[in-house]
């Protein structure tokens, strides 16, 4: 193969083979992210035919990583975190502690050392939210109070993770690794090495936090005015890896972490959150290439060469985690349902535990035989998730029959999930951003300039309009071009630019008239600056209605005359 063409090949057989494969996966009701990590093993070096360049697809799942943590970081909510906390964070607390301690059992049984025991133990303590995600969105589940407690479960285990990350290459040494040393940080003491790591993470965060809600915004507003909405959707990615690279390069913090901060800086304000949002599309894109990654590293060989060992991590990760997870749920509270609920959603492993085997393997405390158990782990339990759901039901009435003095409690338990439900609906509608589609009928009261107009009036110019949005850094109306209709701004923002004076103009406001009264050209630039909903009337109607109610006419007529002085004031100034 040509050298030139290697990074093309990587992605374009990547894709290719993560669609097909995908695709497949969802014909056979299995997540489609089975199918990615199939297409990885089929363009692996352990499997025959071809071969893409692995360094190159790590890379590339590398940018995967950061994407990836940039969406958690971008939906993660503090509010619904704190609304769950009293089982989320004690739960995923003591279920990492108790499967990682059962995982170091079952490892050390075979002869592991302790430190490789911890890490495999470590990897299948923590689930995929990407996987968990999925599963909530495909039985609708995302939004009752069972998803919401098994995600935030799954942000606290991410967190958890996240500080397993930091501290692992501080402590790799002293777990029979490579020693702190090598890993690039301060020698000798090693209290003093974790004390400047986590300082150094400190530093980034207070950095990222303090000056990030503000810096951010902006930033992306700045690029929504220059008009150019690629130029705006840019500035999203620029900021998400800007972030994670320099977390790298100048604090030393793992790229997962700062792009899980560049998301939560993101998700603080509406426009941004929306703005980055935006970015989804290559998000997805980049996953799917770390899924093939990770599926290109596994050598299938394993689930001959070690059959015991593959089903001791799947009783772990299936068996382990879920009655684990059971039972503290339970014991915080929850009915049995949603105990069940929570225990199917989390039994299962994915990018954290690839990332984590990765760091493992790179510190020299997880043999490649750790990192195929893993991979076969994460495979067959994903796999598997589909069916763990499906149980759920019957295991629900089956433990009420069998366990009727648990039973028992459930009218408590399930009271306390009602009311829980009912506050995070609360918190939901609290979240939700400003109105964006008014409903026309109250959009009428909205615009003063319709205040002459008698219901009738009103009925007929809404079967008139047509809706249109326009998203940040679209320019909605050209000084010079033609005019064809006029905007009612029904929510978001615009900046009009005549000269090198801008106005702003909001709900409510409208634009576009005077090159329709005058039947002259447009007289100013007039671009998006947030996400927009417009109502517009085009010129013919526009024409027709004010023909036949002069009193509107008169007092569009007055505001266009008004705007024009305004700017031959302007012009004058200047010249
Ligand atoms: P039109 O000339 O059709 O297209 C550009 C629009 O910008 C213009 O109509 C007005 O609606 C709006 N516009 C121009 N100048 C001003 C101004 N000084 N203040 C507010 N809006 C203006």
């Amino acid at each position: 193969m040509e050298h030139e063409t290697t990074l093309i090949v990587t992605i374009v057989m990547s894709l290719v083979l993560a669609f097909s494969f995908g695709f497949v996966a969802t014909w056979l009701k299995l997540p489609p992210l089975v199918g990615y990590l199939v297409a990885g093993i089929a363009v692996g070096p352990y499997t025959p035919g071809f071969v893409v360049d692995a360094g190159l697809a790590s890379q590339l799942s590398e940018i995967g990583v950061i994407l990836l943590m940039f969406g958690v970081g971008l939906h993660f909510s503090a509010t619904d975190l704190l609304t769950v906390k009293w089982v989320a964070i004690p739960g995923a607390i003591v279920q990492i502690t108790v499967v990682t301690t059962i995982g170091v059992l079952v490892a050390t049984s075979w002869g592991w050392s302790f430190g490789t025991a911890l890490v495999l133990g470590l990897c299948m303590s923590v689930a995929s939210t990407v996987v968990l995600l999925k599963a909530l969105d495909e039985r609708n589940l995302v939004n009752s109070a069972n998803g919401r407690i098994a995600i935030g479960w799954l942000i606290v285990e991410d967190l958890v993770m996240v500080l397993v990350l930091v501290l692992l290459p501080a402590l790799a040494g002293m777990l029979g690794g490579k020693t702190a040393q090598a890993n690039g940080m301060l020698d000798g003491n090693l209290a003093l090495s974790i004390l400047f790591t986590l300082g150094k993470v400190g530093a980034f965060g207070a950095i990222v936090f303090l000056f990030g809600p503000r810096l951010v915004p902006w930033l992306l507003g700045r690029a929504a005015r220059t008009g150019s909405h690629e130029l705006f959707t840019l500035s999203v990615l620029a900021v998400a890896l800007g972030i994670a690279f320099a977390a790298s390069k100048v604090f030393d913090v793992s790229f997962a972490l700062g792009a899980f901060c560049a998301g939560v800086v993101l998700s603080k304000s509406d426009f941004s959150h929306r703005a980055a949002e935006e970015s989804l599309p290559l998000q997805n894109a980049f996953a799917v290439l770390f899924f093939v990654s990770v599926g290109m590293l596994f050598d299938p060989s394993i689930l001959i060469r070690e059959p015991l060992h593959v089903l001791a991590v799947l009783g772990v990760i299936l068996i382990g985690k879920s009655v684990t997870a059971f039972s503290l749920a339970l014991i915080l509270g929850m009915p049995a349902g949603s105990a069940l609920t929570i225990a199917a959603g989390l039994a299962q492993i994915g990018e954290f535990s690839f990332i984590l085997a990765g760091l493992g393997m790179t510190l020299g405390l997880l043999p490649s035989e750790g990192k195929d158990l893993i991979l076969a782990g994460a495979l067959l339990s994903i796999t598997l998730n589909a069916l763990a759901f499906t149980a759920v039901k019957p295991l629900t009435l089956w433990f009420s029959t069998k366990f009727p003095l648990t039973a028992r409690g459930e009218p408590a338990r399930r009271e306390r999930l009602a009311s829980l439900q009912k506050k995070l609906s609360a918190a939901s509608k609290q979240a939700q951003p400003v109105n964006l589609s008014l409903q026309p009928g109250e959009m009428m009261n909205k615009f003063p300039v319709f205040a002459s107009l008698n219901p009738i009036q009103r009925a007929e110019l809404l079967a008139l309009f047509k809706p249109r949005s326009a998203a940040p850094g679209e320019r909605v109306i050209r000084a010079g071009d033609v005019a064809n209709e006029m905007f009612f701004i029904s929510s978001g923002a615009v900046e009009v630019s005549v000269g090198s004076q801008t106005i702003h103009l909001g709900p409510g406001d409208f634009f576009g008239e005077m090159a329709l009264l005058s039947g002259g050209r447009r007289s100013a630039d007039v671009t998006a600056i947030d996400y927009c909903l417009f109502l517009t009337l085009d010129v013919k109607d526009f024409r027709d209605f004010i023909g036949r109610h002069p009193e509107l006419k008169t007092t569009l007529d007055e505001v266009a005359r008004q705007r024009a002085e305004m700017n031959k004031r302007e012009t004058e100034q200047n010249a």
